[in-house]
């Protein structure tokens, strides 16, 4: 299967950074294709424990190519700090290359999403402050500044000259605070492209080649299906699209190539920030999935919000993302509960309903239905078949397969690459 998307099938964190890692090892390239650096992807293998925010998680793996996709907003001093961090513990950066389309992060994206997010007070959406909702307005707006301009010193000039004005302009008249000098950022910028100008590059030709080369190539996402500005819990989103048809528009691959596509899923669910989330446990159980688990976020530290299975979320991410199968992720972390629940409806005002409401009124005012599971009370850590799984914990599987209305592909028992089952080759 050449070209297959990887992506989060709830509200991200679920574990994208460990399968894309693992299925690299067989992978000509990797692409990041949405998000910035609100992403945290965790990746522990031979290597060590590595915190992923942009650089594809196929990095670890000699010979894979990574790629940044144009649908990606890019911090370029994060970017910088996370190559020197993997340089420093000898990881290769010479093969990656990042899309002369990708949009930027610019210092007004990082200081209007603080501000935005004072502005809403009480409804705040509980962003990363990373600048990702401005860059990608700013996308939309057709007034963002590409990774490419950085490289052409008098259209760069040009094109933040038309922006930082208007910028400047709304973060004192609304915001009241100090404009941000144009020498100042333009030289900034001009140093970040200097530094990063050996990456920086046209790569939908590369993708076409690996594609017409049969070779495999990993669709890497970001967030999850939950964040989407179209399907998810819209205000309380992201705002790119971590959807499996973001796949091709954010890496320039076409959509007829993507032939296979791996929905990630946490064998419960999780939450940072705001918005609705009705299967959330806000009682001891919670906290003590949490604390298992160890749930607190990559990128900002916070701690998530964790909640049972919900099944209807699920299938709603299978229905507009067309996994052809699922990676079951952190079974081990549900071990020791006697008793599991899964989310199997909604109750809604009285009436079960089985669909996702678009309605964020109705959607937090919806009361999960829950089936009760036994739980397995054993370790699984070591499991590395079908076979090696408690009955029980065979049982917790097959009704998230029937629920997400998907098979399995993976089951992954740990953090570590081998930690994994493969019940279905996904390449
Ligand atoms: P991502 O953003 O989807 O890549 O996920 P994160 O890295 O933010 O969070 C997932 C966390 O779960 C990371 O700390 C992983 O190391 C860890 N992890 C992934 N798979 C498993 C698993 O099967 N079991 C356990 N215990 N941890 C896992
Ligand atoms: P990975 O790739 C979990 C959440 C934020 C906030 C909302 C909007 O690691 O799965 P933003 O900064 O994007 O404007 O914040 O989206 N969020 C994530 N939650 N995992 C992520 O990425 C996330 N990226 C953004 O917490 O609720
Ligand atoms: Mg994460």
């Amino acid at each position: 299967m050449p070209v297959v998307a990887v992506l989060g099938a709830q509200w991200g964190d679920e574990g994208k950074g460990k399968i894309v890692d693992m299925l690299a090892e067989k992978a000509s390239v990797v692409v990041r294709f949405s998000g910035g650096d609100n992403a945290g992807h965790t990746v522990i293998n031979h290597r060590g424990k590595f915190a992923l925010h942009l650089i594809p998680s196929g990095i670890f793996s000699p010979l894979t190519t990574c790629i940044i996709g144009n649908g990606v907003a890019i911090n370029p001093a994060g970017l910088i700090e996370e190559m020197d961090h993997l340089n420093q513990r000898g990881i290769d950066t010479g093969r990656l290359f990042i899309s002369d389309r990708a949009h930027i992060i610019m210092p007004y994206h990082i200081l209007l999403d603080g501000l935005e997010e004072k502005w809403r007070g009480g409804k705040a959406i509980g962003t990363t402050g990373k600048g990702i909702g401005p860059a990608f307005a700013d996308k939309s707006s057709r007034l963002g500044i590409r990774a490419g301009d950085l490289l052409d010193r008098e259209l760069f000039r040009e094109r933040l000259h038309a922006v930082l004005d208007y910028k400047n302009a709304i973060m004192a008249k609304v915001h009241g605070i100090e404009p941000l000098s144009f020498d100042d950022v333009y030289n900034q910028y001009c140093r970040y492209g200097e530094r990063l100008a050996s990456h920086i590059c046209e790569t939908t030709g590369m993708l076409e080649t690996a594609v017409r080369r049969d070779e495999t190539v990993l669709l890497e996402g970001a967030q999850g299906m939950l964040l989407d500005p179209d399907f998810g819990t819209y205000p309380y989103t992201t705002s790119s699209s971590p959807l499996a048809a973001a796949g091709s528009l954010g890496s320039g691959i076409p959509i007829n190539r993507v032939r296979g596509v791996l929905g990630v899923f946490k064998a419960y669910c999780t939450r940072v920030g705001g918005g609705p989330m009705p299967t959330e446990l806000t009682d001891e159980t919670g906290e003590l999935i949490r604390e298992i688990a160890q749930e607190y976020g990559t990128t900002t530290g916070r701690a998530r919000r964790c909640g049972w299975f919900d099944g209807v979320a699920a299938r709603f991410s299978t229905r507009v993302n067309g996994f052809s199968g699922m990676a079951i992720t952190r079974l081990d972390i549900l071990d020791k509960l006697p008793v599991i629940k899964v989310c199997t409806g909604y109750s809604l005002d009285g009436e079960t309903i089985d669909y996702f409401p678009a309605n964020i009124a109705a959607l937090q005012r919806c009361q999960p239905v829950y089936e009760e599971l036994p739980g397995w009370q054993t370790s699984t850590c070591h499991a590395r078949c079908l076979e090696d799984l408690p009955t029980a914990a065979r049982r917790y599987v097959s009704k998230l397969e029937e629920l997400s209305c998907c098979r399995s592909s993976l089951i992954s028992v740990g953090s570590a690459r081998e930690q994994t089952i493969e019940v279905r080759p996904v390449l």
